[in-house]
């Protein structure tokens, strides 16, 4: 199994809306695989298939802790049904925009269909960190990233520095 490269902000990839998926075959669990071990050797609790270059609506997520059993959650074309009024805050952060957090606000609850790894139909209530660990996911899949969410100004402070990560990147490649 490979690992595949983790794409960083600011990268217009990360701007564009995944689109379905048509069927779930063996290729397609493969990928779903490989963005687990991607996720757990970043380390990250969430990975959308953009963040490794392929628009397609795939995320895997785990948030299960440290010493904890592992618990994969594969969603495949999520759809976000109800979000709740009533909202919570997380400090967020993701791994295409390394270093850098931020308290952001969602809805406390929301509801999910999906199709899972074996390609049936299923839907689920989630609250707490897994409620928005699957807005911030979902968010992926139409462009959205969680900075987006920042003024202007704190927003633009982490691109430059992201950008300036990225050229001392560069730097020790060349
Ligand atoms: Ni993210």
């Amino acid at each position: 199994m490979s690992l595949r490269n983790i794409i960083i902000e600011p990268d217009p990839i990360l701007r564009e809306k995944s689109l379905p998926v048509e069927k779930v075959d063996s290729d397609l669990q493969k990928l779903l695989n490989e963005m687990l071990e991607t996720m757990y050797a970043a380390p990250g609790i969430g990975l959308a298939a953009v963040q490794v270059g392929i628009l397609k609506r795939l995320i895997v997520i785990d948030i299960s802790k440290e010493k904890e059993k592992k618990n994969p959650l594969f969603l495949i074309n999520p759809e976000i049904t109800f979000r709740s009024e009533k909202t919570s805050i997380y400090e967020e952060g993701c791994l295409s925009i390394p270093g850098h957090f931020a308290e952001i606000e969602r809805p406390a609850t929301c509801h999910l269909d999906y199709v899972d790894y074996n390609g049936k139909k299923k839907a689920f209530k989630a609250e707490g960190l897994l409620a928005t660990c699957i807005q911030h996911e979902v968010d992926h899949l139409n462009g959205v990233l969680f900075i987006d969410y920042l003024s202007k100004l704190k927003k633009d402070m982490i691109i430059k520095k992201l950008i300036k990560q990225k050229k001392e990147l560069d730097k020790v490649i060349l």
